[in-house]
């Protein structure tokens, strides 16, 4: 048993102990998308897709039906939008619709990139349009204003939900909706205010997701501005924002006076049995099984990130299909594992890739490692406190802790803030931690790999 799995098992007693006590909410699931036909391509010579893209089984061997499925059991680069593949959140759902419903607040979603901000947004935006919400999507982006942004939104409301209008007025009957009725001059937070103020049949749910990236500041104050105008008048329509922020002050330029009007939500990780189900709900999905070790690998590489973990069960699965098995196992995963190290080095700068290694040459991996898993489950900022079992084994873990200081001035891959008991690191580049988690891990599990790595600057 190598310290991944003691150090896990004794993770997921402190795991299991919660989550049996409170029960969980109910929602509505959709029943499964009929299955496409297959149809026949014929080969060609040259190298091919594999999987058709009319998400229809194009090649005759039997994996190419499993292999078209897998796509869509695990997406890692989409967010889940079918609830049919969405696992677990039923505490968040629960919570986030009660905020909406019951107390009619306005909701924040915020969290590290690849924790499933938006999928969740997905989930929601679903199940407030069965309860018949009005639901209104709009991912914003660097250049977001206020104006565009709300012009689209109102686009989206037929105008038979005005006070002033209702479903026979003839605008109504010529399909107008809020938009028709905005001025030219630029929408402010006031007029869409008063406008939102007068819906009525309906209530509306405007999802704004990506929040963080509108670099715009007036855009930001402009939001809070609306939240607080709408609370006042009662309005109904709410706002749900999703974004990565360490706090809400990051996210929605101080206005301490709507702090009351909104309910704020950090997405927290996926505890391992919702990993383990994530995994799992996509056997059903392709077909494929994963044996125990293998879900045990994913889900302890995974450290609570579905992003990780959907990656993982994918490129596993694939390459247990390419050796003509249907049963993954630890072994794939750790292929996969190399895959996936490989592409994220492409995100990591050459300078930090050649520091890690360099590192690596000095046997200050597994340390480095270890720093890397704290800084991944935090989001950013660790201190020595925050070096937990999960990350390593004892002795990596006060190897860590007693040569931090060591690490931030040789490493060339950390920085620092504050004293004392108070000072933080962080990784100084955004991507180093995620590569670097997954190179300690597979350098501890694959002894080629540990060897190619440290005699790479040799
Ligand atoms: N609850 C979930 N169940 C299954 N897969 C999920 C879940 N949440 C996220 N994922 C997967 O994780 C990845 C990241 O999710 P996403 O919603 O895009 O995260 P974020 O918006 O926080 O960056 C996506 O590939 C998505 O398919
Ligand atoms: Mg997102």
């Amino acid at each position: 048993m190598n310290w991944f799995y003691r150090i896990y098992d004794w993770v997921l007693g402190l795991f299991d102990r919660s989550p049996a006590t409170s029960p969980e909410p109910e929602y509505v699931w959709r029943p499964a998308a009929a299955e496409p036909a297959p149809v026949a391509i014929p080969e060609g010579a040259y190298p091919r897709f594999m999987a058709s893209a009319g998400d229809q089984t194009a090649l005759p061997d039997a994996f190419a039906a499993i292999r078209a499925k897998l796509r869509q059991a695990y997406t890692p680069a989409q967010p889940v939008t079918d609830r049919k593949m969405f696992s677990g959140r039923s505490r968040v759902l629960g919570s986030v619709i009660q905020a909406i419903e019951d107390q009619r607040l306005h909701t924040v979603i915020y969290g590290e990139r690849g924790l499933g901000k938006t999928s969740t947004l997905h989930v929601l935006a679903q199940t407030a349009r069965d309860a018949r919400y009005l639901v209104l999507y709009h991912t914003c982006s660097a250049s977001s204003n206020f104006d565009d942004v709300f012009r689209a939104v109102c686009a989206g409301i037929p105008l038979m939900f005005h006070a002033d209008h209702g479903p026979t007025s003839q605008q109504t009957e010529r399909g107008d909706n809020f938009a028709s009725i905005l001025g030219t001059e630029p929408v402010t937070t006031r007029v869409v205010g008063e406008l939102f103020g007068k819906v009525v049949g309906t209530r509306i749910l405007v999802i704004l997701d990506e929040f963080d990236r509108a670099e715009n500041e007036e855009y930001r104050r402009n939001i809070a501005e609306l939240i607080k105008s709408l609370s006042d008048r009662a309005a109904r329509v709410q706002l749900l924002i999703g974004g990565v922020a360490a706090n809400l002050s990051e996210l929605i330029a101080n206005v301490p006076s709507i702090q009351r009007n909104i309910f704020a939500l950090q997405l927290p990780k996926m505890p391992p049995s919702e990993i383990r189900d994530l995994v799992k709900n996509g056997e059903s999905i392709s077909g494929l099984t994963f044996d125990d070790d293998a879900v045990e690998t994913i889900t302890a590489k995974s450290l609570g990130f579905p992003f990780l973990a959907t990656l993982l069960s994918q490129r596993s699965a694939l390459t247990a299909i390419d050796s003509g098995r249907v049963e993954v196992t630890a072994q794939d995963v750790e292929e996969a594992v190399g895959e996936v190290i490989e592409e994220f080095r492409g995100r990591v700068s050459r300078r930090s890739v050649s520091r890690i290694e360099a590192c690596a040459a000095e046997g200050a991996l597994p340390a480095l490692g270890a720093l890397a898993g704290a800084a991944q489950t935090v989001g950013g900022w660790f201190s020595p406190f925050d070096l937990a079992p999960i990350h390593g084994d004892p002795a990596t873990l006060s190897k860590a802790k007693a040569n931090l200081d060591n690490l931030l001035a040789n490493s060339g891959l950390l920085e620092t803030r504050g004293e004392g008991a108070d000072r933080t690191y962080h990784f100084a580049e955004e991507s180093v931690p995620p590569y670097l988690w997954l190179v300690a891990g597979h350098a501890h599990a694959d002894a080629s790999f540990a060897h190619r790595i440290a005699g790479a600057e040799a």
